[in-house]
């Protein structure tokens, strides 16, 4: 495959998208909607007698329960109200220490971040690249109340280190796993682990209820109590006989706790049905992004300068995105050197994905500023993310991989 097309460095950074000028792009989407997938949807439509809190959105939660191993499964409109509801139901606020993975997306935090609650940054695992479990235990402190872990990229946190630490200090575990649904470890499901997982179904990942979506998966029966009611206004049927049934009113408003007012997080119908309908190739697509990941591992494998996290035994990474780690510091170059060249030279749009948190004005605005993560400012500094979607070409892959080694030659030449 030859570069026929001149890049251009207009467009938006997102990343999202056909840019103008590129050979290989972000896709806006994972992957295009199925026929039964669209059916789904259209059934809703036609048939469904009432469009949210319906049997949708009850069946979407049975069979994401029945999918995660989850204890209890609640279908909500984003991973981030998820995340809100997780944050709420750890009752903490000012005072409070939240340690959470200084490289994650925004919205991993933000709702910590509004509790009032004081959020601690660790550092990633140099190996894995998603939060270290030892950097966490060292930011233990007696104000401690909830580690939040985020299965980022696709990847497994070692889940059993984090509880045997949780259970050690009596402290809560909140997994967002908006980037890893079908990710595991020995065969138990991220979500399953923790006391809330938090999913997104949000339009650029690997399930997609049309761009927004998400589920709270719940490990206690009085957390699973609570939250019908946090997610939907405090609304309640009445208890107790009623004479006449608009008597006192149409339902109740109240939830079992004195100091949190309630919110609407909730999912619409259509977007339910589709979710399960979407559940049932989930496993499949995920092989098949393993599978190309694999491949274009094996491609890029012979470049020392270019690495990979590494997979450890009995993990199931699901590829949610391809990063690569590029050290050319032994010929002077770094990370965005290579970008250049793959913009410039092979109109490949790779992209970096977000800063580390406490790096935004926001996070440093709001007093979340840096603590000590070593690991992550070098690594960051030096890792970038390839175009990548559900179903790429075995000629697309070849192309990245030949554009990769194609500049790391150039670099090493100049
Ligand atoms: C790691 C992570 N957490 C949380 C979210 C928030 O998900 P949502 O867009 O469904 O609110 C995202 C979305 O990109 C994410 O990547």
């Amino acid at each position: 495959m030859s570069n026929q097309s001149k890049t251009t460095k207009v467009g938006d950074a997102s990343g999202r998208g056909t840019v103008a000028g590129y050979k290989v792009n972000f896709p806006a989407r994972m992957r295009s909607y199925t026929e039964s997938e669209i059916e789904a949807v259209v059934n809703v439509m036609r048939n469904a007698e009432v469009q949210t809190q319906g049997n949708y959105m009850k069946q979407f939660e049975a069979d994401f329960k029945a999918y995660s191993g989850a204890n209890y499964a609640f279908a909500v409109d984003n991973a981030t109200s998820a995340l809100r509801l997780a944050a709420i139901m750890c009752r903490i606020g000012p005072g409070d220490e939240v340690i959470a993975p200084g490289y994650t997306f925004c919205a991993s935090a933000i709702p910590f971040g509004m509790t009032g609650a004081t959020i601690v940054w660790a550092d990633i695992d140099p190996k894995t690249w998603v939060v270290d479990p030892k950097s966490i235990e060292s930011k233990i402190t007696p104000k401690t109340k909830v580690l939040l872990v985020v299965h980022l990229l696709g990847m497994p946190v070692n889940m059993p280190a984090i509880l045997a630490i949780a259970e050690k200090h009596n402290l809560r575990v909140v997994e967002d796993c908006a980037q890893a649904p079908g990710a595991s470890i020995n065969g138990k499901k991220v979500g399953s682990f923790g006391d809330f997982g938090c999913f997104s179904f949000h339009g650029a990942k690997n399930i997609t209820t049309l761009g927004e979506g998400g589920m709270l998966t719940v490990r206690s029966a009085e957390d699973a109590a609570l939250t019908p009611g946090l997610r939907h206004n405090g609304v309640r049927p009445f208890t107790g006989e009623r004479q006449r049934y608009w008597v006192p009113a149409m339902s109740n408003v109240d939830i079992d706790l004195e100091d949190v007012w309630p919110n609407n997080f909730s999912i619409g119908e259509a977007q339910c049905a589709l979710g399960s309908e979407l559940l049932k190739t989930l496993d499949h697509n995920n092989d098949i992004i393993i599978a190309q990941a694999t491949k274009l591992r094996a491609a890029l494998s012979g470049i020392p300068e270019i690495t990979f996290a590494h997979i450890p035994d009995g993990y199931r990474h699901i590829f949610h995105q391809f990063v690569l780690h590029f050290d050319g510091s032994a010929f002077g170059k770094n990370r965005n050197d290579l970008l250049d060249f793959l913009t410039e030279e092979a109109a490949v749009r790779a992209i970096v994905q977000y800063h580390p948190l406490f790096r935004y004005p926001l996070f440093q605005k709001l007093g979340a500023e840096q603590h000590n993560t070593p690991v992550l400012d070098d690594w960051w500094d030096n890792s970038f993310s390839l175009p990548w979607w559900i179903g790429m070409s075995d000629e697309t892959l070849e192309y990245l991989a030949d554009s990769v080694k194609a500049g790391v030659a150039a670099l090493k030449a100049k």
